[in-house]
């Protein structure tokens, strides 16, 4: 098998072609004065079975993913996994209003067109995956984090919310520790708490673990009041780091003490690698 990394996963590319043990395809990747993508693979793939690893944020990234499958394909490969860590748009997966768009479905849609077998990291809803034409298979970045939670040392794995329970209870059993999910309960017209639904935080080394931080809003809300609890510290953790408008920063000042992602999204706090969940699918 064979990687091509594209350039918003080139980090997790290469560490996903040293497990498999070949280098990554080289490519030439640039831009058009106007913006245009120019592509090209500098070696062979005829033949081969090839994993073309991008994420699809921001939207450029998604133009470069689709042109990568069509390289691949039309270089003669033999098969061609499309493997998008983070999935952008995975959150409009439900049409609320008469109108909306389900973008979730219409990129699953391209990303399909071009790919026998689609693998994708912490899908934000597993139903997400049936939108492709195409076997997909979501993989969990939880362990990896997990395992860098364990450096950081925590008593406590929190949801956000209970929707996102089952990722608490995953890390939490990897590290061999208790979860809860936090629950917000209006207090008067102006306020809310936000607090967790049984454990008491105080002196607790808490762990917020989230699939994606955007803005940073959920988990700096939460870490404000866990401190204000009686949290001895706070870490946040996520999948998916977008970390727009500051958002590490904001976190700090609300009083995370860590703020930990892993390489779905390629940045500062990309400390741990979903390469091997990743293998473990290819293979
Ligand atoms: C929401 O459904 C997601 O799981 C995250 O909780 C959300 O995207 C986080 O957004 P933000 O960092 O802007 O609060």
């Amino acid at each position: 098998m064979r990687v091509i990394a594209g350039s918003a996963s080139a980090r997790l590319g290469g560490a996903l072609a040293d497990l498999i043990g070949s280098p990554p395809v080289r490519t030439e990747i640039r831009q058009f004065p106007d913006g245009e993508v120019y592509l090209r693979l500098d070696e062979a793939v005829a033949g081969e079975d090839v994993a073309v690893v991008q994420t699809t944020y921001p939207n450029d990234r998604l133009i470069e993913l689709f042109l990568l499958q069509e390289a691949a394909r039309a270089g003669g490969a033999r098969s061609v996994v499309a493997v998008v860590p983070y999935f952008a748009y995975s959150r409009q997966d439900v049409a609320f209003r008469p109108g909306e768009v389900v973008s979730a479905r219409a990129i699953a849609e391209l990303v399909s067109l071009k790919a026998d077998r689609v693998i994708t990291v912490d899908p934000h809803k597993e139903h997400v995956l049936g939108f492709f034409r195409v076997p997909a298979a979501g993989v969990t970045a939880v362990p990896a984090l997990a395992e860098r939670l364990r450096v950081e040392g925590v008593d406590i794995v929190l949801a956000p919310d209970k929707g996102a329970l089952d990722r608490a209870r995953l890390a939490a059993k990897h590290l061999g520790v208790d979860h809860d999910y936090l629950e917000k309960t209006r207090v008067s017209g102006t306020e809310v708490r936000v607090a967790p639904k049984s454990l008491d935080v105080r002196g607790k080394r808490v762990a917020i673990v989230d699939d994606i931080i955007s803005t940073g809003g959920t988990i700096a809300t939460a870490a404000g009041e866990l401190r204000a609890q009686g949290a001895s510290r706070v870490v946040a953790a996520c999948t998916h780091g977008l970390f727009l408008n500051e958002a590490a920063a904001r976190l700090r000042k609300a009083g995370c003490d860590a703020v930990i992602a892993s390489d779905t999204i390629e940045g500062l706090a990309s400390v741990v690698s979903a390469a091997s969940a990743v293998a473990s699918a290819l293979r």
